[in-house]
């Protein structure tokens, strides 16, 4: 396998060197290695760091560690006990050597299929980085888990409804293509986390919770109690979409009657779910992060996770080009938007989702009312 050392955060790493011919360079090769997942590591670095108060005595697991970059990262520029683990011989040969070049003496390197390193022991925090879906990894991490659960999910196209029986299958929910799908994404992974969770009588609170073009990811901070896991539940429910006119409904509950009939237009509406209803992020927590980041340099990554601070917490943002196109109007800016439902007495923020996305309040006929009146009063 041909290698090189490149440095990440202030890590060095002996990754491997990628077949730039192949569909996808990050597979091409005996051990995997995404240098696009940068963005993600650095995220994990400050959210880990503002979770952990970079105290040696937390226990750190990098499940699915490949080259160890993550974890290395989390050893060296957080200084957490770390363990990274993958049941590759490639993997933790190069695990070894880069512990060695990093002269890290807080790391143990495992090769062993990750549920079972879960199984056999308890971490403060567990990362899953898997290729593709989490599921399988679900239940031994929240078994493990003492403090934190740190989840990426590279399997946008089922949580977000584009393959809507692999979603089913995997997240035991039902996920609707709409034009919030990351966000739909986000809530059914969540969704699965705590009902995961809940099975080993703990519960989570979503302290960072983000998606960006190919992946899904989530830091939640986890409490072992069964008053707790019960309370945590209870942010389970589902939504119901209306493909006519693009209202939304949300019902809190993993047993309910929801209408079938949209209340706006009469129309049949689609159900999706159970997902989770509740928030997606800590403010607190945000700012700790902004801090982290701030603190270490780390450049690219601040906008979202201020962006994510700033959300309002209403499910399922909505999206001005597919408003503007339902109504024949040309698109406005978001900022504008925002201002006007903010004049109309209505909450409205940007979202992290994309740039052309905003959350409010407003319900969607209200939305539609702003939007033909900012047009008319352009024309
Ligand atoms: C996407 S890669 C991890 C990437 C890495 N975390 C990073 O940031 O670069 C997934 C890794 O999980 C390993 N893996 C997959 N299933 C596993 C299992 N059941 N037990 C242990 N390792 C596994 C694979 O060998 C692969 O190295
Ligand atoms: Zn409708």
């Amino acid at each position: 396998m041909l290698t090189k050392i490149i440095t990440e955060g202030t890590t060095n790493v002996e990754v491997p060197v990628p077949d730039e011919n192949s569909s996808f360079p990050p597979s091409s090769v005996a051990v995997f290695y995404n240098p696009a997942m940068k963005t993600n590591r650095d995220v994990a670095v400050a959210a880990i760091a503002s979770f952990s108060k970079n105290d040696p005595q937390y226990s750190y697991l990098d499940a699915l560690s490949a080259s160890g970059i993550r974890g290395l990262r989390i050893a060296n520029e957080v200084g957490l006990n770390t363990t990274m683990s993958d049941w590759e011989e490639n993997s933790v040969e190069l695990i070894k050597r880069n512990i060695e070049l990093n002269s890290l003496t807080n790391c143990t390197a495992l090769r062993r299929n990750a549920n079972v390193v879960m199984l056999d022991g308890s971490f403060d925090i567990i990362d899953l980085d898997p290729f593709g879906t989490p599921a399988p990894f679900l239940d031994a991490a929240s078994f493990s888990t003492k403090r934190l659960l740190c989840v990426t999910a590279t399997d946008t196209a089922p949580l977000c409804g584009a393959h809507k029986k692999a979603g089913i299958r995997n997240y035991s929910a039902v996920p609707l293509k709409t034009e919030y799908h990351p966000e739909m994404g986000v809530r059914i992974l969540m969704g699965a986390v705590a009902r995961t969770l809940a099975k080993y009588d703990k519960a989570m609170t979503p302290l960072l919770s983000y998606a960006s073009a190919h992946y899904v990811r989530l830091f939640a901070s986890v409490k072992k109690g069964i008053v707790e896991a019960d309370k945590c539940l209870e942010n389970m429910g589902f939504i119901a979409h209306c493909f006519n006119c693009g209202a939304r409904e949300w019902k809190h509950g993993l047993a309910v009657h929801i209408e079938e009939k949209c209340p706006a237009c009469g129309h049949k509406t689609s159900l999706a779910g159970p997902l989770w209803l509740g928030r997606l992020h800590d403010r607190g927590f945000c700012e700790q992060v902004l801090d982290e980041i701030a603190k270490r340099e780390l450049k690219g990554v601040d906008k979202l996770i201020s962006t994510c601070r700033d959300e309002l917490e209403i499910p399922m943002h909505y999206d001005i080009h597919k408003v503007c196109k339902m109504l024949g109007i040309t698109a406005m800016s978001t900022v504008d938007l925002i201002s006007a439902l903010r004049e109309r007495g209505f909450q409205a923020s940007r979202t992290h989702f994309s740039g052309i996305s905003f959350k409010t309040d407003a319900e969607m006929e209200e939305i539609k009312g702003i939007v033909r009146e900012m047009a008319s009063s352009n024309s």
